[in-house]
């Protein structure tokens, strides 16, 4: 299919109201939910709930406790979140385009799938997996590039009741591994290679090579995407197109899941040990995507939506795939990259595609803007609508050269800010309905109860404040557990402020009322919207025999928001550093993947620490920053000295 052999070319125009239902439609609205949702979330979210498709309406609308933490919602409520992407439209609209896939090469034919097609391909690839021996409850790790059979494999997980595990393409064989064992995944949907800008990536090898560490996986379901011989074993590995045609039947029953049954699971990185697997559940996540999408981004029923986010990260899971299938979007996916074939291809494909709303991440705003203007004045994008922007804060610069060139001036732009972990947008303005201001996220969604806190975890009151975000009462897109480790997800997000759900970001709310995001405030790397903890990264420097230990920091970059700057000491003095160098990068690509690459490794002969052995990071921001102007009080280090040479060698 990703060939392009299954154009819909004639789609029944709809006949369809243009607007959403339980969408905000003015500011007065927007504080009407919000104060409802405050004062009576559970008749709030209730009332939102009482929209889907449910087998069995809930019992209880909540029960919550932040200490365990134990957070249940739409208790004993029985539903199948692919029923309410795809069948339940199939009546209204069965004949409008649900996904719109658009491939890395502009001269290869893009695919369209109607709502009734979309239905059908899940349901023959859910009848694929229950060939293969899958069942509800399992974990399935998929492990694709941007092509529709990734979005199928993951509404297919969900229509059996599997657990789906993206893990991004990027990643590499360890982190696979990683990943697959610490959910004992018993499958792997993958495909021959993948197709990024001019380069091909062999992806089913990097899935081999993870193999050889992974006990659990009984199968491997391989899509071909590049025409690639692959390495295939007998009776684990099957392709995607031969076992389409094992199955005739085109229709699939529904698992029925219970509303807090394990979803997906998605991982992500935080400030210790290795990247833990975010939970989320079937019932709240669906309502709680649907909700977000509609809103924010004030889709229209005749609109095309894209999100240029891959669906390896939240940001895919829940507004290319669940929020906009659920409220019956048409949605786009994109295989390539913003550069390829040139500065110019986001903008194309808007034009192109007549898309209404775009959104993407600074990071890809600011290469971009740092190309030709004439490259984004070439095309019209007259059809746009709404911008949104996620992932990381947005500079001023970027918001501007975006509202003026991409938005002509005419499309709001909506900052919104949220995590893996919440599951959906939590600070966001409303697409024309709540006021913008250039790098805030601004104001909370109805049901989103922020609350910044000083480092006693005291409530800082008023307006014109800043402290760490956390959020002070449960929604329904919120996460419920760390894979494996109930007690990691209690300690990480519910133990530093007490009866508070801990975002680890530190904000500002201005003399308005609105928030702005400043960053993270814990040993977490935000490098082109995508997380890292800064000790996962000094694992897989450590790896290197040389390597007897480092420090690794975040520093301002242009481009990607933040870099990663490396401090290493090594058991010799280096003589060849740039190799030493290449070589602690290579360590880093095979432990994690291209994308969490140090730009800069600073070889050093001792590390700041405290007489307790605790490493001042502090100093080693500043001096990645290179503001050495004010590094505080460096008396209670244990070898003050050491800081002089960390300065005199910095890069
Ligand atoms: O620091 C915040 C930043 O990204 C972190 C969440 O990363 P992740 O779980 O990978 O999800 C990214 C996509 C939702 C947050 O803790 N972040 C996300 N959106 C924004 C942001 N920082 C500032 N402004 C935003 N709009």
């Amino acid at each position: 299919m990703a060939k392009g052999d299954n154009q819909t070319e004639n789609v029944t125009p709809l006949n369809l109201q243009t607007r959403m239902s339980y969408r905000i439609n003015s500011f007065e609205e927007y504080k009407e939910a919000y104060k409802k949702s405050v004062e009576d979330p559970e008749a709030f979210w209730s009332d939102i709930a009482e929209n889907f498709q449910w087998r069995q309406k809930w019992d209880k609308v909540l029960e919550w406790d932040f200490e365990k933490p134990d957070v249940k919602w739409f208790l004993n409520g029985k539903l199948n979140i692919t029923e309410n992407c795809l069948d339940r439209h199939l009546k209204t609209r069965g004949n409008k385009l649900a996904l719109i896939w658009e491939p890395n090469d502009p001269k290869e034919k893009f695919v369209r799938l109607t709502y009734k097609e979309l239905h059908e391909e899940v349901c023959k690839f859910a009848n694929v997996l229950k060939r293969n021996g899958a069942k509800k409850g399992d974990r399935i790790c998929i492990y694709m590039p941007m092509i529709p059979e990734l979005a199928i494999a993951v509404l297919a997980c969900a229509r059996i009741g599997a657990v789906h595990s993206v893990v991004f393409a990027g990643f590499s064989a360890q982190a696979i591994a990683g990943r697959v064992n610490d959910a004992s995944c018993s499958m792997v949907i993958t495909s021959d290679g993948l197709n990024r800008g001019a380069k091909q990536i062999p992806v089913k090898r990097v899935v081999d090579e993870a193999m050889e560490q992974c006990k659990t996986v009984e199968k491997i379901i391989v899509v071909e995407r590049l025409g690639w011989a692959v390495n295939m074993v007998e009776g684990r590995d099957v392709w995607y197109h031969d076992e389409l045609k094992q199955v005739s039947e085109k229709n699939c029953q529904a698992e029925e899941m219970d509303a807090e049954d394990m979803l997906f699971i998605l991982y992500t990185s935080g400030s210790t040990g290795k990247p833990k697997g975010v939970v989320h559940s079937c019932g709240g996540y669906m309502v709680y995507a649907d909700y977000t999408f509609r809103n924010v981004f004030q889709y229209d029923e005749s609109d095309v939506y894209w999100c240029t986010a891959d669906i390896g990260w939240i940001t895919g899971h829940s507004y290319i795939i669940y929020g906009p299938l659920l409220a019956g979007a048409t949605t786009m996916m994109f295989e390539g990259v913003p550069t390829y074939p040139d500065n110019g291809r986001f903008w194309q494909i808007c034009d192109k595609h007549g898309v209404n709303q775009f959104y993407t991440a600074p990071t890809a705003i600011r290469a971009l803007m740092a190309g030709d203007v004439d490259d984004v004045l070439s095309y019209s994008l007259d059809s746009l609508k709404t911008l949104g922007s996620v992932g990381e804060p947005i500079n001023e610069e970027a918001w501007q050269w975006y509202h003026l060139h991409v938005g002509k001036e005419k499309c709001p732009i909506v900052d919104t800010w949220w995590q893996t972990e919440t599951g959906g947008i939590m600070i966001s303005p409303l697409a024309g309905i709540t006021e913008l201001k250039p790098a805030h996220a601004t104001y909370p969604l109805p049901g989103v109860q922020p609350v910044l806190v000083d480092a006693e975890g005291n409530e800082i009151e008023g307006n014109d404040v800043e402290g760490h975000l956390c959020i002070k009462f449960p929604w329904p897109g919120m996460i419920r557990t760390t894979y494996g480790d109930h007690e990691r997800c209690r300690q990480t997000y519910f133990s530093t402020y007490k009866g508070k759900y801990f975002t680890g970001d530190g904000a500002k709310r201005d003399k308005d009322g609105m928030y702005r995001i400043i960053g993270r405030v814990d040993d977490v790397i935000n490098v082109s919207g995508h997380r890292f903890g800064t000790a996962e990264i000094e694992s897989a420097i450590n790896e290197h025999p040389k390597v007897v230990e480092s420090a690794v920091v975040g520093y301002p970059h242009e481009i990607k928001g933040q870099g990663i700057y490396a401090y290493v000491i090594t058991a010799e003095e280096v003589k060849d550093a740039e190799t030493v160098r290449g070589e602690i990068i290579e360590k880093v690509v095979q432990m994690i993947g291209k994308i969490a690459k140090p730009e800069k490794i600073q070889f050093v002969s001792g590390l700041p620490k405290t007489r307790s052995g605790k490493i001042m990071r502090r100093i080693l921001r500043k001096v990645a920053e290179g503001d050495t102007s004010n590094l505080g009080d460096t008396t209670t280090l244990l070898d003050p000295d050491v800081v002089d040479e960390i300065k005199a060698g910095a890069l």
